[in-house]
């Protein structure tokens, strides 16, 4: 491999997340109902795995629905339930064909009996897949995921199964949802929102940002690329000196 090629290589992003914004905008835009613009969104879902399966890229992190999103109307988050247990039931099969690990983060405790176990027969039917990591946060934020791990460790310090003085940074990465994936690389939000609405907050510490216009059910390989494309010309430096 020449040198610049291995260096292209190394640059290009093994982990990439997306907060999936402005599905509502799009059907507003087009005097729909904000229901059409999420089942838009959930082809642009089917669209940019399949891009990142054809990209080569190792995890796809997807922000599907936050633990605020509880707050919006209620025939809303049934929109969303009701379109969620669709993609379950019509696309673990083919996921799995195309060698997709499909795994669902976030406080599950809140989602209906029957999502949590079409999810849970999901993750086991493609544990021993490797072609690409799929995580769907759902009901997930980050200030959530932090307490509860801070509860965890304060349970096994109570129980006298860790000491104050070994909760280091691994030790608490280690007792996140996202233990066994690395840190994403880039971060990708759509519909020009600057804004991270908590989402990920201990692992994207030092992920590259890259704001889009595109409204969610617009996006697609071509949008994918251009972030990548954005994420490749950026120095990253991690805190220490230009090399
Ligand atoms: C993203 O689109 C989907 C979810 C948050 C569930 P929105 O529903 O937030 O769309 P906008 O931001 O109102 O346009
Ligand atoms: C963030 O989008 C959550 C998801 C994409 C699932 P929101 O639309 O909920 O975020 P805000 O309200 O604009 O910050
Ligand atoms: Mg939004």
């Amino acid at each position: 491999m020449a040198e610049s090629d291995a260096r292209e290589q190394k640059k290009h992003p093994r982990h990439v997340a997306i907060i999936m914004d402005g599905n509502g905008r799009w059907a507003s835009a087009r005097g729909l109902p904000r229901t059409v613009g999420h089942q838009r969104g959930a082809e642009a879902v089917r669209r940019t795995v399949e891009a990142s399966l054809e990209l080569g890229i190792g995890y796809l992190t997807l922000f599907g629905f936050s633990s605020e999103n509880w707050k919006r109307p209620k025939t809303e988050v049934l929109d969303l339930m009701g379109l969620l247990r669709r993609y379950l039931k019509s696309e673990i099969a083919e996921l799995h064909e195309k060698g997709v690990r499909f795994r669902v983060i976030g406080d599950r405790a809140r989602l209906d009996d029957d999502i949590v176990s079409l999810i849970e027969q999901a993750e086991r039917l493609t544990v021993g897949n490797r072609a690409l990591v799929l995580t769907i946060a759902l009901s997930y934020g980050g200030r959530d995921e932090i307490a509860g791990v801070a509860r965890r460790l304060a349970a096994m310090v109570a129980e006298g199964a860790l000491r104050p003085d070994q909760i280091s940074e691994q030790v608490f990465a280690e007792n996140l949802e996202t233990a066994d994936i690395p840190d994403p690389d880039l971060l990708i939000r759509t519909s020009g929102e600057k804004r991270i609405s908590n989402f990920m907050l201990w692992q994207c510490a030092y992920s590259e940002y890259v704001f889009l216009p595109t409204l969610w059910p617009d996006f697609g390989k071509d949008q994918l690329v251009e972030a990548i494309d954005e994420f490749c010309q950026r120095d990253r430096r991690f805190g220490a000196a230009v090399g």
